[in-house]
């Protein structure tokens, strides 16, 4: 077997994107799939949006939560209420009443005895993805107000609140998705590691890239050491891959040195049509007969692969 350290990651791009693969997809149990990095930029969100858009296209079940106040990959799912409204008319009210902030809130005016059960709240605030992404995305919408939970200290146990809310609801998908914040150890953070059953660290060949792989593993190992769901790594997946320069090539090193077997033996490569599909808010696959579109849904498809194979 062939480990990371004998290759560069163009090489296993290289490898990787003549050979098309088939999604494997079988684990054990719901699989939570946080997506952690404490930079921005990283490709987080983008990462999110294309592992949802091959499940989905797969005919999984998918539900996307979007942690991140910034409501990027909210917006990327035609989820954000302006895009439900204007797609769902009469029914667009209701499905877009209710978001991942109103999960994690709670009001200390209100009699405790009056409010609904914790456990399976987020049911209620489940809105679909827009029509080009499918029946069988649903999402778990952000908003700019979610940044007052990161100094809310009057919503007792807050950063329980979304696992809980998850309760008999995360096991109706086959993948359940979420887009953290780049914030360090922040209670937004803490909230959807607490949630998660497995964490994947998406890092940029750059200085932005290693650190915020490196500092967002610190936080998960204090965290996993409050959550009792033992939470997986799936490891680091080098994101966002532009071609060979000595820069990168610094940084391809620098993973390997740091992270050694955790660095994942796939990549993303960049490819301008994953900035398009998301200004369109089309999922990658609608693209699927284009080369570059191809080259993102065969890795998404090994990230895939490796997320439902990790132990
Ligand atoms: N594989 C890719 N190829 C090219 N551009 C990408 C890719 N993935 C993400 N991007 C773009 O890179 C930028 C940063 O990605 P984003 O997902 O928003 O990062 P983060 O969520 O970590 O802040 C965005 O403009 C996004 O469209
Ligand atoms: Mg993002």
């Amino acid at each position: 077997m062939t480990t990371t350290k004998d290759l560069t990651v163009w090489d296993v791009l290289e490898q990787q994107l003549r050979t098309e693969i088939a999604l494997t997809w079988n684990p054990e149990g719901p699989v939570v799939l946080a997506i952690d990095s404490e930079k921005g930029g990283v490709g987080k969100s983008g990462l999110a949006g294309g592992l949802i858009a091959v499940m989905a296209a797969s005919g999984r079940r998918v539900l996307g939560i979007d942690l991140d106040p910034r409501a990027t990959l909210t917006a990327e799912l035609g989820a954000d209420t302006e895009s439900l409204l204007k797609e769902l008319g009469e029914e667009g009210p209701e499905a877009t009443q209710y978001g991942v902030n109103d999960l994690l809130y709670e009001d200390r005016e209100a009699d405790p005895d009056d409010l609904p059960q914790l456990s399976g709240l987020a049911e209620v605030a489940l809105r679909p993805a827009s029509k080009a992404w499918g029946n069988n995305v649903r999402v778990l919408a952000a908003e700019r107000a979610l940044a007052n939970r990161e100094d809310d200290n009057a919503t007792p146990a807050l950063e329980h609140r979304l696992r809980i809310s998850l309760e008999g609801v995360a096991e109706q998908f086959d993948l359940v998705v979420i887009d953290l914040p780049p914030r360090a150890g922040g209670k937004l953070v803490g909230a959807g590691l607490l949630a998660a059953t497995h964490v994947l660290f998406p890092g940029t060949l750059n200085e932005d890239g290693l650190v915020g792989v490196r500092d967002a593993m610190r936080t998960y190992k204090f965290m996993a050491r409050a959550n009792p769901t033992k939470l997986r790594r799936v490891g680091v997946l080098r994101n966002i891959v532009e071609p060979k320069t000595k820069l990168a090539k610094y940084y391809d090193d620098k993973f390997s040195e740091e992270f050694g077997a955790e660095v994942i033996t796939t990549a993303v490569p960049k490819r301008v049509i994953r900035q398009e599909a998301r200004g369109a808010c089309v999922p990658i696959t609608a693209a699927a007969d284009k080369s570059d579109a191809k080259d993102l849904i065969n890795s998404y498809t090994r990230v895939l692969n490796a997320v439902g194979s990790a132990v």
